[in-house]
């Protein structure tokens, strides 16, 4: 028995067709003896009348329960006045089975199989992922990812870009996230590690001259997991040679432009707003900024300079800064929300978060007792405090403070959107550039400086004698894309001059000359072959898809993605191996309660 036509397709036109369809039973109702199933096929549902007076049909009538699979063959009807439902495709007919095959009963399924499932705990929704994804929206996922891929190989294609795929084997490498490793058997006590990034390769690529060049790739990278990172996800890595930043900022608003015109017919405005690394920090409080709504930081440090209230005025002697953010509207803040603010400071390193609120006219703060008239009236007009606003304010190091109101604002933007006073639209899409970070951070730990993304970026030319004398204030060629608060994509213009990247990585980052030619010494030398000057970006590719679907977390845009503890429910992996198979790779395993401190 073979389809004829798919569950989203007949219409009235077609009534007194004889046709064949086929897939899973989405409801059962009896009528009187009539039965009345919903059949369902990734294209929608069609309505199958089964006459009792059939009778090798009804002999197998038990047997269509929800998700079973059926084939079934038949008449198409017109539904007779109000029996048709307007709210199918396929709602005008209806066929009546002459025919069945039930290729499958399926047992009760654990959870709803609509959109009430939303609601079911996500452990069991991926132990039985395979229903989770049979589910119509999370099959519309799928299928908008799929596009969303072919979106983005057809623009590279059309400006002539090569895909490559590079080694899923590959070496540990010092910088960057914690990696997965494999053991070689063939070489005992060798292991190969997943690739947190095709990025060396890419670079090599470059060298052989392969000039434009994409991958849709996989990554690995075992960090602790949040709602937009996974251990494995997929990059769209690409790289080119000869061009410079503003090449690099046009290629990819294009292909923004075409992924959102194909996926969601949105024209998106182009050029892209560009901030640097410090005004982002400084107005924003963060490298990613969502800008779909416009509060922002002010610095207050000509209000403070002099005050007696010391924890400001001693932040801003040792340097640091007081910064102050206004949230209108949101004085009515409760005790319990404004302590889970001050927890969200905290957790950055704040001491405690001060704040203002302005109501009838009057001012209350704890601190109020401490600002002078004259800082009272300053404050007011700068962050033109009105009636029903609350200020809060972070005094610490420069981009502590920054970083610490950045929280707040996201936070108090949420407490807006829950009393109606601001709608973030996720149809609203506001993509910027983040440009001009710091090429090299200190790692206080370590003792030592550390690469801000990762040691191939270039200096930015005018900052490249300041590389051994003040390396903290070395800006990168590096660029961010955000899209409202998330980094939709990162990357660079690399070094090519192995004498500059020599000197990065022994004298600024300072690792061990025998650990640069182990590591890096391949690279090093391919660049006295004539490498070109080059550049590239990663996209992460769940990140796009989530937001393109408007879904929350990059584990709704993953077919079979991994839980907080970096386990695949279904499968239940990572699993435990058999001794034998351990010595063949010449591992022993030594139990965490035996591990020494
Ligand atoms: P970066 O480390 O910034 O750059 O990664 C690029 C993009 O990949 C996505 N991403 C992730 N997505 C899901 N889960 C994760 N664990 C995860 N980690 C990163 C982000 C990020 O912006 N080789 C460089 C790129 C370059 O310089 O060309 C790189 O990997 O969206
Ligand atoms: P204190 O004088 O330490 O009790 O602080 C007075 C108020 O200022 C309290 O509401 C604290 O939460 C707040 N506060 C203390 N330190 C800081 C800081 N560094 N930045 C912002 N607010 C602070």
């Amino acid at each position: 028995m073979k389809r004829t036509h798919n569950c989203s397709e007949l219409r009235e036109g077609d009534a007194g067709q004889a046709v064949l369809l086929s897939g899973w039973v989405d409801s059962v109702r009896d009528h009187g003896g009539i039965l009345f199933v919903d059949l369902r096929d990734r294209e929608g549902i069609t309505q199958i009348v089964f006459d009792p007076q059939n009778h090798s049909l009804k002999e197998n009538f038990a047997k269509i329960k929800p998700e079973s699979v059926l084939s079934i063959a038949g008449i198409v009807e017109k539904r007779i006045g109000e029996t048709s439902n307007s709210h199918l495709s396929t709602g005008a007919i209806e066929v009546h089975a002459s025919e069945m095959v039930v290729h499958n009963v399926s047992k009760t399924p654990p959870f709803p199989m609509d959109d009430s499932a939303d609601k079911v705990g996500e452990e069991l929704k991926m132990t039985y992922r395979y229903l989770d994804l049979r589910r119509k929206s999370n099959l519309e996922i799928l299928r908008l990812r799929h596009k969303t891929n072919q979106s983005i190989r057809n623009y590279l294609d059309s400006v002539d870009f090569t895909e490559v795929e590079t080694p899923m084997l590959f070496k540990s490498t010092p910088e960057g996230a914690r990696e997965f490793l494999v053991p070689s058997r063939m070489n005992p006590g060798s292991f190969y590690a997943l690739p947190q990034s095709p990025q060396q390769y890419k670079q090599m690529l470059m060298v052989a001259g392969v000039e434009k060049y994409y991958q849709l790739a996989r990554c690995f990278r075992d960090e602790d997991l949040r709602a937009d990172r996974q251990p494995e996800f997929t990059q769209l890595d690409i790289e080119l040679s000869f061009i410079d930043r503003e090449d690099m900022y046009a290629l990819i608003e294009g292909l923004m432009a075409k992924i959102w015109q194909d996926i969601l017919g949105i024209e998106i405005k182009t050029p892209f707003l560009r901030l640097s690394y410090e005004e982002a920090m400084n107005r924003f409080g963060v490298d990613k900024p969502d800008m779909r709504f416009d509060t922002e930081l002010v610095d207050c440090n000509s209000i403070f300079e002099k005050s007696d209230f010391k924890v400001f005025s001693g932040a801003i002697k040792s340097g640091g800064s007081v910064k102050a953010i206004n949230v209108k509207g949101l004085a009515d803040i409760t005790q319990g929300e404004l302590k889970r603010l001050e927890e969200s400071a905290k957790s950055l390193g704040a001491k405690g978060l001060a704040f203002v609120k302005a109501e009838n006219d009057e001012w209350k703060s704890p601190i109020l007792k401490f600002l002078s008239q004259e800082e009272q009236d300053n404050l007011k007009t700068t962050l033109n405090v009105e009636n029903g606003d609350i200020i809060f304010f972070a005094a610490s190091e420069w981009e502590k403070a920054c970083a610490i109101l950045g929280r707040v604002r996201l936070e108090s933007a949420e407490l807006l959107q829950s009393r109606g006073l601001l709608t973030l639209d996720k149809n609203d899409f506001k993509f910027l550039w983040v440009i001009e970070f710091p090429l090299m951070l200190m790692d206080e730990d370590a003792g030592r400086y550390v690469s801000s993304h990762h040691p191939f970026t270039s200096p930015v030319p005018e900052d490249i004698d300041l590389l051994k004398s003040d390396p903290i204030k070395v800006r990168g060629q590096h660029y961010d894309l955000v899209l409202n608060g998330v980094e939709l994509g990162g990357g660079s213009i690399r070094i090519h001059q192995p004498d500059l990247q020599k000197m990065i990585f022994e004298e600024v980052l300072k690792i061990e000359p025998e650990i640069v030619k182990d590591r890096f010494g391949y690279m090093l030398k391919a660049f006295d072959y004539g490498a070109p000057p080059h550049g590239g970006i990663a996209f992460g590719v769940d990140r796009l898809v989530t937001l393109l679907a408007g879904k929350k977390s990059i584990r709704d845009v993953i077919a079979f993605p991994k839980n907080q503890k970096g386990q695949e429910m279904m499968t239940q992996s990572p699993g435990i191996v058999s001794e034998a198979q351990l010595g063949d790779l010449h591992i022993s395993v030594v139990e965490p309660d035996q591990e020494e401190d």
